[in-house]
């Protein structure tokens, strides 16, 4: 029989580089990716699509199961769609990323991702790395792999404002104040708070390049694979 596939988990807060090491580590080992802040993402778009008050916990969770979501897991070109919709443009968007923290707190969203999250999992080949806030806590704690990643707020906010096009001081501490409320509320939430798993190998990206990160967690992977 085929060797069981290697699962990757790469958590933290936003702005630390975990989409872009993911991506680049899944593509460097042949593994697939899966983003589940983009399913987290996604879900919150079909709420405000489908106008339901993203503040009425009880309609969200009323809703929760109803939206299809699909998502691609080549790094090379990952996907989403929502009922056969690409929303890969629109969650990136302010109105999203503002909402996320609410939608994403219901405990029934969670149960729903959480679900969709395992069975692509278990579904993957050779390896797939999968990033978020709880996928070393709670969505794949038999991982084989749990990497945690941090950055000082000003470095993560630089990173991020960079991104959205930030061109001044005020944009930058308008990010550094986005990026901390967010925070707050993926971290002090009842259900799946962003954590580190105990058994998780911290790595503080502040002083690193991208290319240093991916290249420490592509030698952890391969440490665990030559043990296995
Ligand atoms: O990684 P991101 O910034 O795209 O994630 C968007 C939001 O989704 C984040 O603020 C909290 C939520 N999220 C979560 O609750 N659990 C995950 N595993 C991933 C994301």
């Amino acid at each position: 029989t085929a060797p069981a596939a290697v699962i990757v988990a790469i958590d933290g807060p936003a702005g630390t580089g975990k989409s872009s090491t993911s991506k680049a580590v899944a593509a460097e080992l042949g593994f697939g990716y899966l983003d589940t802040g983009a399913q987290y993402r996604a879900i919150t778009w079909w709420m405000l699509n489908n106008g339901i008050d993203v503040t009425d916990t009880a309609a969200v969770a009323d809703a929760a199961a109803k939206p299809v979501i699909v998502s691609g897991t080549d790094p090379a070109a990952p996907t989403i769609t929502v009922d056969g919709v690409d929303v890969a443009g629109p969650i990136r968007g302010q109105e999203v990323t503002s909402r996320v923290s609410a939608v994403s707190a219901v405990p029934e969203v969670r149960t729903v991702i959480t679900e969709l999250q395992r069975s692509i999992a278990a579904s993957a080949e050779r390896g797939i790395v999968v990033e978020g806030r709880d996928i070393g806590t709670t969505v794949l704690p038999d991982a084989d792999l749990k990497i945690f990643l941090t950055a000082s707020a000003e470095a993560r906010a630089a990173r991020r404002s960079g991104e959205l096009g930030g061109k001044d001081a005020a944009d930058l501490a308008a990010t550094q104040a986005a990026l901390a409320r967010r925070d707050a509320a993926d971290s002090g939430r009842k259900t799946s708070p962003l954590a580190k798993a105990d058994d998780a190998v911290e790595v503080d990206t502040t002083d690193l390049t991208l290319q240093q990160v991916i290249e420490c967690v592509v030698t952890l992977v391969q440490e665990k694979q030559q043990a296995r």
